[in-house]
């Protein structure tokens, strides 16, 4: 078993250089399937979600060639069945995403439950409900999701709620559907935009991905493309978060800091300096960390991944903090953990958290409960006075490439240990 030990304490100083966008690349990789040649992805990040998605293209018979870090050549004309496998299905929400890119193409796909962090119920039915709309059935067998359609044709979608991957699998089964298909109420998230362009980038016909109506008109062929994957939002704004818990002086490159706006905004009410440039953000601490309301809201308000690592900022702030989570209704399991390090936050039924400022949090043996809370761990322990030590860093590892390395890079005193199972490691601070 891994865990990270981090030695609190050191602000942060340097340049970081973001990722590509995990949650663009899942959906990339999922999309290659609507390609009717071989296509090559760049920017792609190595996480281990990434390596899940290209192991299901791979189990369903797609070429998938790495040629080079974050370059990946993938031809689905090989594919050979309609099914993803159970394993590699309940391990991510994302599997999700086969169930449009199959039906796009071949009119029909197996896809076991997705499974990914729990944040609460996360069921499927407006991904269903915009399948239903083009022209498909849909049933559970043995445990999986199992749609298909004789023929797809293009229809009005109008989503209940807001939510990305639902958008995304209504564009994914729209755009080889005949006619013209009208999303409403579509998700806005600049991954929604980097998967119309990507798929307008094979020749596909998909206007106003970013606003919340989104129409396709289907095209019958999709040619090969090579194209790059937006930088990590999420990513970034991790990083720009412990650069002002550690009280650094720290450059987040390779970004688009218009996707950052919303945590700029928040960080700036903080007291923390925050100067954008082109494809940079440059953020500093030249005061005190002020107490601020947050609300997690679809983009382009305040992003519910982020909610962990600036709730792990309040509880270092001045003065009492209201967080409330808008979109998962079981997103504050990590507040348990944050508590072991001498934080003073309560849940109020779920949803809200009213955090009280403490100067100082205290490095303790914590878990990370899933891929967010895991990276707002990190952050305390960074911040933290002594030792901290994570248990469970694979959920870390779903969605930060090298996290480890580039907080090194930034002076941070993180090491990875391998602990043999059920051994107690002695806590020396
Ligand atoms: C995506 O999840 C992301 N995952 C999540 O990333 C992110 O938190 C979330 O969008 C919101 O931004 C990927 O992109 C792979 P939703 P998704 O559909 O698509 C409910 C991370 O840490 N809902 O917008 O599952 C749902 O339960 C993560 O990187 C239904 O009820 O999010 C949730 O409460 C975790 N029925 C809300 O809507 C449905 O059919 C929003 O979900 C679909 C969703």
């Amino acid at each position: 078993m891994e865990k990270f030990f981090i030695r609190g304490g050191n602000p942060l100083k340097g340049t970081v250089y973001i990722s590509g966008a995990k949650n663009a690349a899942v959906a990339l990789v999922a999309a290659t399937i609507l390609c009717d040649e071989p296509c090559t992805l760049e920017n792609v990040p190595a996480i281990s979600d990434i390596t899940k998605c290209l192991d299901i293209l791979k189990s369903m018979g797609a070429v998938v060639k790495m040629e080079k870090e974050g370059v990946i050549y993938i031809d689905t004309s090989t594919i050979n069945t309609t099914k993803v496998p159970y394993k590699l299905a309940e391990t991510m929400r994302a599997s999700s995403y086969f169930l449009g890119t199959l039906l796009g193409r071949f009119h029909e796909a197996f896809v076991p439950m997705p499974g990914g962090c729990y944040l609460g119920d996360r069921p499927i039915d407006q991904h269903l409900k915009a399948f239903k709309a083009l022209g498909a059935t849909d049933e559970v067998v043995r445990g999986a999701n199992y749609v298909k359609a004789d023929k797809l044709v293009g229809n009005q979608i109008y989503f209940d709620f807001v939510t990305v991957g639902a958008t995304m699998n209504a564009i994914f089964a729209a755009v080889k559907a005949k006619g013209q298909t009208i999303i409403e109420n579509a998700a806005k998230e600049p991954h929604i935009v980097d998967v119309a362009n990507f798929l307008n980038s094979m020749g596909a016909d998909i206007r106003g991905a970013g606003t919340d109506v989104i129409k396709i008109r289907g095209v019958e062929y999709l040619h090969g493309t090579t194209y790059a994957t937006i930088p990590d939002q999420i990513e970034a704004g991790t990083y720009m978060v412990a650069a002002a818990a550690t009280k650094g002086d720290v450059v987040i490159a390779n970004v688009i800091p218009k996707h950052l706006e919303s945590i700029t905004a928040k960080l700036r009410k903080c007291g923390v300096c925050v100067e954008e440039n082109d494809e940079s953000v440059h953020v500093w601490v030249d005061g005190p960390i002020m107490n601020t309301t947050v609300k997690t809201q679809p983009h382009p308000g305040f992003p519910t991944d982020m909610q962990p690592q600036f709730s792990t900022l309040l509880t270092m702030a001045q003065g009492t903090s209201k967080v409330t989570e808008e979109i998962f209704n079981n997103r504050f399991r990590y507040v348990a953990e944050l508590r072991k390090m001498g934080a003073d936050v309560s849940v109020e039924g779920g949803k809200v958290a009213i955090i009280q400022g403490v100067p100082t949090l205290k490095g303790a043996p914590v878990q990370a409960t899933d891929l967010r809370a895991g990276a707002a761990l990190v952050i305390a322990g960074l911040a933290a006075d002594g030792l901290t030590e994570i248990d469970n860093i694979h959920y870390i590892e779903r969605g930060y490439e090298h996290i480890d390395k580039k907080l090194r890079e930034l002076g941070a005193d993180i090491t990875r240990v391998i602990v043999p199972d059920n051994e107690h490691v002695e806590m020396t601070s």
